[in-house]
Formats: C-alpha cells, structure tokens, sequence
C-alpha cells in the first residue's frame, strides 16, 4: 500500500478513525522531519507493535523561542518521505502552521511540574509548554493508541510521561534508545549545523557520557563525583563550552546526592554556535 500523506488535521482524524473502526491499533511517531536513522529507530519500533505507523513532520512553532532556530531547522520533506515509506510507515502527517494554529487559537497544554521547570526547562521556558501543546494535538489528530520518543530527548519523555498520566490520556509511551554515530556522536537534526572540525570535536560529549558511565558501573554511586567525571572529559576539548551537566533521578527530574534509581546524567554543551544535548541513564530499567 502507498505511503499516504496528509495535510490537514480533519483528513488526518478521519483516516485514523477508519483504522480504528476497522481494529487496528496505531503508532505514533512524532518528529520534527529533517530524519535521520535516529527517528527511523522510532519507526521500526512503533512497526513492531502497532497495526498501523502514523510518523508526524512538523516543525513546531510554539516550542521554538524568539532568536532560536525555528527559521533556519533544516526542511527537507521529500527525502522525509522517501525514508519513511522505505521503513513501512503507512501515512505521514506533515500540516502547514495555520493548520496546527490557526487564527483565534488560544489553548495550551502547560504542564506545570517539576519535570518541566529543570534541565532545558530552566533555559527555555515555553519550549515544554510547545511540546505538550503540539504532541496532545498530534494524538488526537492520529487517535494513536502508543507514541514512540526517543531517549536523546529523555526530558521530553519524562514531559510527555507526566501530562499523559495527569490528563489521562490513552496512549501508552515508549522510550526508544538513543542512536548514534559510529563515532559516539548522537544522531541529531541539528548535527547538519556543524563543520567537519566542529563534529569531530562533538565526539567529546558521548566520551565524557561513558567515561562516568565506566565509574558507575565500578560502584561510584555519588552524584557529584559523576558529574565532575563528565565536567573533566569535557574540559579536554578547547571546542566545547558547557552549559550543564546534571544527575538526576529518572523519569521525576528530581536531585538526588546518590545514584539509589535509575537517574539521568544530562548534557548540554555548545560547540561553536550549535547547542548539543545527550544523556546516559544510570541504574535501573527506566
Ligand atoms: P525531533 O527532534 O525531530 O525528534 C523526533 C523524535 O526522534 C524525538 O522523540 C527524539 O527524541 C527522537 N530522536 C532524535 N534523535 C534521536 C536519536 N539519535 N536516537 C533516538 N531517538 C532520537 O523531538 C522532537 O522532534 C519534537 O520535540 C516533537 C516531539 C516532534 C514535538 O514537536
């Protein structure tokens, strides 16, 4: 069956509803395009489990901050689809803005948590607010009984946990492993922003990810020792300039001094001007 791709919410919906009606659970990939075989390990899982893959491509405006890079997000939707229909993905859902926020929209999914407020939250603060608003339209729109995110973005997941739980929505999570480059790098959009030089020196982050990751395994169980572990790798590389690196418990956020459950060690980390994020999950099945 060919791919089918739709634009508008309405066309979207009442596809979904056939699949429904006819039994079929669907799967729900939620991705800003530009994909790459990070977001195709999402679409192999949700093939796996689900009846039906609905993948989304939109870049959404509402979680992007004034002098981010909504503009400049790499756009490439023909080579989105090409890659989708290879992985079996039975529709994408691919809406102009207008469509998604059209004049006179005024509801938002805030979640006020502290999940939200920590990490990227603390340095951008409506971006969460955006993610809620647009994955809670993405499910209604696709009926999706599961949505597949992946673990690069461990945060969002932790996000996207809560509000589902708190609005009771019926869609069952999955968090997808993260996928990376041979040389560590993780796979990201956002990786086509830097030179050769630049991605090279991107390497540092998976690096200072596995050098605690090693310690943890040994039996280091405090919080900061792991973080200054992290800090030190990083300080190896002339190109990197941190902005955090934090342990946390997963998937609350919360501070915690010992590695007790399974806890986030989180990154974010400039080189040149692209802000780059990864993670490493400690302990525990999350
Ligand atoms: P985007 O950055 O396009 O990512 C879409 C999904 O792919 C996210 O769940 C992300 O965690 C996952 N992903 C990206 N790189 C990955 C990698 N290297 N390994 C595993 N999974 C990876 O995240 C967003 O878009 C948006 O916030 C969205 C959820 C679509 C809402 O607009």
């Amino acid at each position: 069956m060919k791919m089918k791709v739709f634009t508008t919410p309405d066309a979207m919906q009442a596809w979904a509803a056939e699949q429904k009606k006819a039994g079929r659970t669907i799967g729900l990939c939620p991705t800003m395009g530009a994909l790459h075989e990070g977001h195709m390990t999402l679409m192999r899982a949700a093939r796996k489990a689900c009846d039906v893959v609905i993948a989304s491509v939109f870049v959404n405006p509402t979680q992007f901050a004034p002098g981010e890079d909504y503009e400049k997000y790499p756009r490439q939707f023909e080579q989105d689809c090409e890659k989708l229909e290879k992985e079996g993905v039975d529709a994408v859902f691919h809406p102009e803005p207008a469509a998604m926020y059209p004049k006179g929209f005024g509801t938002y999914v805030t979640p006020d948590c502290n999940e939200t407020k920590v990490l990227e939250g603390a340095r951008r603060p409506i971006h969460f607010r955006g993610v809620a608003t647009v994955v809670t339209k993405l499910m209604n729109i696709t009926r999706a009984d599961r949505a597949f995110f992946g673990q690069k973005d461990a945060q969002q997941v932790a996000v996207v946990r809560r509000f589902t739980a708190d609005l009771n929505l019926p869609v069952e999570i999955t968090m997808v492993p993260i996928c990376r480059e041979e040389s560590g790098l993780a796979r990201s959009s956002r990786n086509a922003y830097m030179k050769a030089e630049e991605k090279q020196a991107a390497t540092v982050l998976s690096r200072s990810l596995r050098r605690a990751k090693a310690a943890f395994d040994a039996g280091e169980r405090s919080a900061k020792k792991l973080v200054e572990i992290a800090q030190e790798e990083l300080r190896k590389e002339p190109m990197a300039r941190v902005d955090y690196v934090a342990l946390r418990t997963f998937p609350a956020l919360q501070e915690a001094d010992e590695v007790l459950e399974p806890s986030l060690l989180a990154l974010a980390v400039y080189i040149g001007k692209t802000r780059l994020i990864d993670n490493v999950i400690l302990g525990g099945k999350a």
